[in-house]
This record gives C-alpha cells, sequence and structure tokens, in this order.
C-alpha cells in the first residue's frame, strides 16, 4: 500500500488546520453576533465555549484520526470495524460535500467584490445603489454560476497537487498572507475619525444582553468556527505525523481563530462608526458584507478615495482567502473519502468531488434567481443546505463524535494520543477526558435544542 502522505512541519500542520476553521464565520458572523449580544460579555463567553467545548471537541477528532490514520469515514471502520460508527463517518463526509456546495457560492461572491473593486466600479455609486447592485449580482445566474465554477476550479486545482504539495504549501503561503491583511486592515480603521466609539462599543461589556439564548448561540458560533462536527479536522489529523503534539496544535489553530474573528470586529466596527452608521438587526451575514461594507469603505475614505479601494480590495481578498483555505478541508474529506474507501486515484477523486459539488453550487447559486421560488420545506436550494448542514448534521455529527471518543473507543488510545510524545501531565488528560465525556455532548444537545427553538 502506498504509504500516507505526511504534514511536513509543525507549522504547516498549525496553517493547515487554522485555515480550516479561520472562513466566513470569523469575518462575518462573529463580528455581528458581537455586535448584537453585549459586546465585550459575549467575547466573553465565547472565548469559554471555544476553552470548554471548542478545544476538546477538536481534541477528539485529531485524536480519532491521527490514531486511525486515515480520513473520516474509513478512520471509524478502522478502529471499531464491523459497526454502525462507520456511518458517523459517512454522515460526515456527505456534510462536507453539502456545505462545500453553498460555501463556494459565497466564496464566488467576494471573487466579484473583487472584481468590482479593481474595476472601480463603487466610485460613482452611492447608499442607495449598493443593495440593488448586489441584487442585481446574486440574480444574474451567469455571473453568479461563473464565479461559483471558478471558486470550485481554484480549490480543485490546489486540492489536486496533494496534501504537501497542494493543501500544506498553499496554507502556508495563504495563511500568512491572511495575517498581514487583517493586521494592516486594523491599523487602516483604527485610525479613522470616531474609531474609537467603535473599540469601545466592542469592549464595552453589556452582561445585560446575555442569557441562555445568547450562550447557546455563542456555543453554536464556536463549533461552527473551528470547522468541527464532520470530520474535517478527523481527515486533517490524517496526516499528522506521529511527533505533532495534539493539544498544542489545538490550542494553536483555537487562539488564531478567536484572534482572527476579534480583529475582525476591530475592521467592521470602527469602520461603521467613523459615519456613524448604526448596525440593524437585519443586517446579517451577507447584507452587511456586501451592502453596508461597500458604502461604508468608500465613505470612511471619503477624503482619500484610493485608501477606501484599497482597503476595500484587501478586505474582499481577505475573505477570499479566508474562504479558500476552508473549501480547501471541505473538499479534501470528500477527497480523501474517495481516495481511502473507493480506492480511487487522488487526481480523478478530486475531479469527480469538484464537479458533483459544481452541481449543488449551481442549485444554491440560482436559489437568489431563477430557482428563488423553488422551495422545499419552504426553503430554497441555498438556505436548504446550509440549515440542515450547519444546524442539523454538524451538531450531530460532533454530539456522536464525542460520545465515541469519550465512551467508546479504547480509552488508552485516548491516552495515548492526548499525552503524545512528550508525556504531557496526567492531570490535563484528565481533564480532556471529563469535558469530552460529559461537558461536550450536554453542550451539543443543548445547542440543538436551542437551534430547533425547543429551548
Ligand atoms: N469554520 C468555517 C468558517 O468559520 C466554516 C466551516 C464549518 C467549515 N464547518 C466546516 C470549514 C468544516 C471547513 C470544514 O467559516
Amino acid at each position: 500500500m502506498k504509504k500516507r502522505e505526511n504534514f511536513g512541519s509543525k507549522i504547516g500542520t498549525i496553517l493547515v488546520a487554522a485555515g480550516s476553521a479561520v472562513g466566513l464565520g470569523n469575518i462575518w458572523r462573529f463580528p455581528i453576533e458581537t455586535g448584537q449580544n453585549g459586546g465585550a460579555a459575549y467575547i466573553f463567553i465565547y472565548i469559554l465555549c471555544i476553552i470548554f467545548l471548542g478545544y476538546p471537541v477538536m481534541m477528539s477528532e485529531f485524536i480519532i484520526g491521527r490514531h486511525a490514520h486515515a480520513s473520516t469515514s474509513a478512520a471509524f471502520q478502522k478502529l471499531s470495524p464491523g459497526t454502525q460508527w462507520k456511518w458517523v463517518g459517512r454522515l460526515g463526509t456527505l456534510t462536507g460535500f453539502v456545505i462545500l456546495g453553498y460555501y463556494s457560492v459565497v466564496s464566488g461572491w467576494t471573487l466579484e467584490y473583487i472584481y468590482l473593486t479593481i474595476s472601480n466600479q463603487f466610485a460613482d455609486k452611492h447608499t442607495a445603489d449598493f443593495a440593488p447592485m448586489f441584487n442585481d449580482f446574486v440574480s444574474n445566474p451567469w455571473l453568479s454560476v461563473m464565479w461559483t465554477f471558478v471558486a470550485l476550479a481554484i480549490t480543485y486545482y490546489i486540492i489536486v497537487r496533494g496534501v504537501t504539495g497542494g493543501i500544506e504549501k498553499f496554507s502556508k503561503i495563504l495563511m500568512p498572507v491572511l495575517f498581514l491583511l487583517i493586521i494592516l486592515l486594523v491599523v487602516l480603521t483604527i485610525n479613522l475619525p470616531n474609531a474609537d466609539k467603535g473599540v469601545d462599543f466592542l469592549l464595552n461589556p453589556d452582561f445585560s444582553k446575555i442569557n441562555g439564548k445568547v450562550v447557546l448561540s455563542a456555543l453554536g458560533q464556536a463549533f461552527y468556527s473551528l470547522s468541527l462536527g464532520m470530520g474535517a479536522l478527523i481527515t486533517y489529523a490524517s496526516y499528522f505525523n506521529s511527533t505533532s503534539r495534539l493539544r498544542k496544535t489545538a490550542i494553536n489553530v483555537c487562539v488564531i481563530d478567536t484572534v482572527v474573528a476579534l480583529m475582525s470586529g476591530f475592521i467592521i466596527f470602527p469602520a461603521m462608526f467613523s459615519i456613524g452608521h448604526v448596525l440593524s438587526p437585519d443586517e446579517i451575514g451577507p447584507s452587511l458584507i456586501f451592502i453596508t461594507l461597500p458604502d461604508v469603505f468608500k465613505q470612511s475614505f471619503s477624503a482619500v478615495p484610493i485608501l477606501g479601494y484599497i482597503f476595500s480590495l484587501l478586505f474582499y481578498i481577505l475573505l477570499f482567502i479566508a474562504a479558500l483555505t476552508s473549501m480547501i478541508s471541505l473538499h479534501e474529506v470528500a477527497t480523501a473519502y474517495c481516495v481511502d474507501e473507493r480506492h480511487i486515484d487522488r487526481k480523478r477523486a478530486a475531479l469527480y468531488v469538484t464537479l458533483s459539488c459544481a452541481i449543488l453550487g449551481v442549485l444554491s447559486a440560482l436559489s437568489f434567481g431563477s430557482l428563488k421560488d423553488f422551495t422545499i420545506f419552504g426553503r430554497t436550494f441555498f438556505d436548504l443546505f446550509d440549515f440542515t448542514a450547519s444546524n442539523i448534521f454538524l451538531p450531530l455529527g460532533g454530539l456522536l463524535t464525542t460520545i465515541y471518543v469519550g465512551w467508546f473507543i479504547n480509552q488508552n488510545v485516548l491516552h495515548d494520543q492526548v499525552r503524545g510524545i512528550d508525556r504531557s501531565k496526567q492531570m490535563s488528560v484528565k481533564i480532556i477526558r471529563f469535558l469530552i465525556r460529559y461537558f461536550a455532548p450536554i453542550a451539543i444537545i443543548g445547542i440543538f435544542l436551542y437551534q430547533f427553538g425547543i429551548i
């Protein structure tokens, strides 16, 4: 059998996993959630969720992946042959596939906005023009489908180059660029007039806004932001070599993901406050990023338009890089499934995944235009894919994964993998095991019930 490829370096390992975690969720969802749920109070709760839920669940995925040295569904099969646990891996693979379908559409939008910025099309626009501009674009079937394909083709180009030569190599280039861009953008916004009001808004804790609902939504956000629940990190961990330290890698990824999310807040809010824009409750996701922000950037830098141009360009490039590295990890789960379980060679596997995802991509892209009125359970394809994957499959996958690692896996495996070659303290193994066995499953059940409006 061919030897499984490994990530070549420690830093590569961290950047690849961080690339999966840092995505659209950090840049558009986190700032909004923070803005609407009590600023620093929300940030405080969110960080607790990362530590007590995100970190142990990430460790669970790392343990399975590195121990089995196989992609998600093959891993469960290898560790518990002849049982039904393989279905958890299969569910994860399917989930990744569905997420990739609609995620590639939004990634395509960021490409269109890079193009719009480069061709200077925001220059003569007024506040009222940005919404129709966005709506015209997303409802234009050719354009939105074309950009979806471009985003998928770029992902394919990287995946087909393999684990070390593609995924690791590109993450080692793209992630530092992402950090650099985000630092640059923070420096630019913090120097805007009235930016300090935006910073105050984020740092001023309003604990009166915190209730059970907010805590559960922070849990859900932490979960999504770290790419948990579908085996993306199981698959990546199958490429970790035996000397990489799981705990250290997980801590690094959690810190990077959280810092990027916070920094996005320090870009978006100071920019908004500098022109006196007040966040309205319906400004979520796409409307904030593609309607409000281009206008905010333009107005904030109205004194020096070229700065607004550069800012907008850097911001959409940042968004695309964040989305791309997440797409790579989603794509890899399905590709590795085809390679490990269907024994298809990597090149062909990648092509099959890209082509079949393109079909979901077309359905999702057209959900804003020609298929707008075509709904299933009252949802367009785009919403249906997003809802089933993020609100049902991810928490379900995460729940089953923690139950598996906490209760069913050979506990020596858990112990050895967590301790690693540096033989870390027994105490930390005990804490991690406790969180995986008890806290994580209960918290995830909470997220579930909340998402279905049961609590
Ligand atoms: N974490 C990604 C983000 O913040 C989104 C995501 C969720 C994801 N689950 C995933 C990415 C699984 C890759 C794999 O945008």
